[in-house]
């Protein structure tokens, strides 16, 4: 019996758990990695500003770099590759190239361009507001990349612990850029820990 697309994407959705050991022999290539960070980049935003940066650790020694800094979590280098989500703390400067090709092609007036971006410009003097913008944005730019992921065959661990501190330094992170968190990826070598979640009442206030 063949499979709806409703059922696929919920088997994708529901079938993801956070894989800690990986096959270290399998490789993940370049041309797939830039395959699901292009659908990734699909996630939405605040005015669209795609307040996300993604380092790629692709190569043996750039995984081995970053071994120390993620606490020695040996899925780091067990894992085919591994994506530093940044969140952009300066999604304003993103503004013209995200309306003006809108404006071009005749979907947004330069008027209404120019009053979106004196409402962002503004929004973006409040640096709290910039800081929670790029975590929230870059975390919806993770979610998207785990399941993606996971629909094409790969598993994933989403990694908070890490030094960001020490990241930024080894890596020469702009002042632009926050890190937000570390996503392994590969091809799963034993099932992930058991893992529940609390009961929806307790995580649901209904008005
Ligand atoms: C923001 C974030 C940070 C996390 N940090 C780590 C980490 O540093 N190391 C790790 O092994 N797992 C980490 N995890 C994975 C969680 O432990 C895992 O998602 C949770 O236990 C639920 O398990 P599941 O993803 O398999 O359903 C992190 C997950 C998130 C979303």
């Amino acid at each position: 019996m063949s499979t709806t697309y409703t059922e696929e994407l919920m088997s994708v959705i529901t079938s993801r758990t956070s894989i800690r050991n990986y096959n270290a022999n399998e490789q993940i290539s370049i041309e797939e990695l830039q395959e699901i960070l292009s659908i990734t980049t699909q996630a939405p935003s605040a005015w669209n500003l795609q307040h996300w940066h993604f380092t790629v650790f692709h190569s043996e020694e750039a995984k081995k770099q970053l071994l120390p800094i993620a606490y020695n979590q040996n899925q780091i280098v067990e894992s085919s590759a591994v994506i530093a989500i940044l969140g952009d703390l300066k999604a304003n400067k993103n503004t013209d190239s995200v309306y003006e090709p809108l404006v071009e092609a005749g979907y947004m007036t330069s008027e209404i361009k120019e009053t979106l971006a004196k409402q962002i410009n503004g929004a973006y003097t409040d640096e709290g507001f910039a800081r929670d913008a790029a975590f929230s944005n870059a975390s919806l730019a993770a979610m998207q990349f785990m399941l993606t992921a996971k629909a094409k065959g790969f598993d994933t661990c989403a990694i908070g612990g890490f030094n960001k501190e020490q990241f930024v330094k080894e890596f020469n992170v702009s002042e632009r850029y926050v890190p937000v968190m570390l996503i392994t990826i590969g091809k799963a070598q034993k099932a992930a820990h058991k893992s529940n979640r609390l009961d929806l009442q307790q995580v649901s206030t209904w008005l």
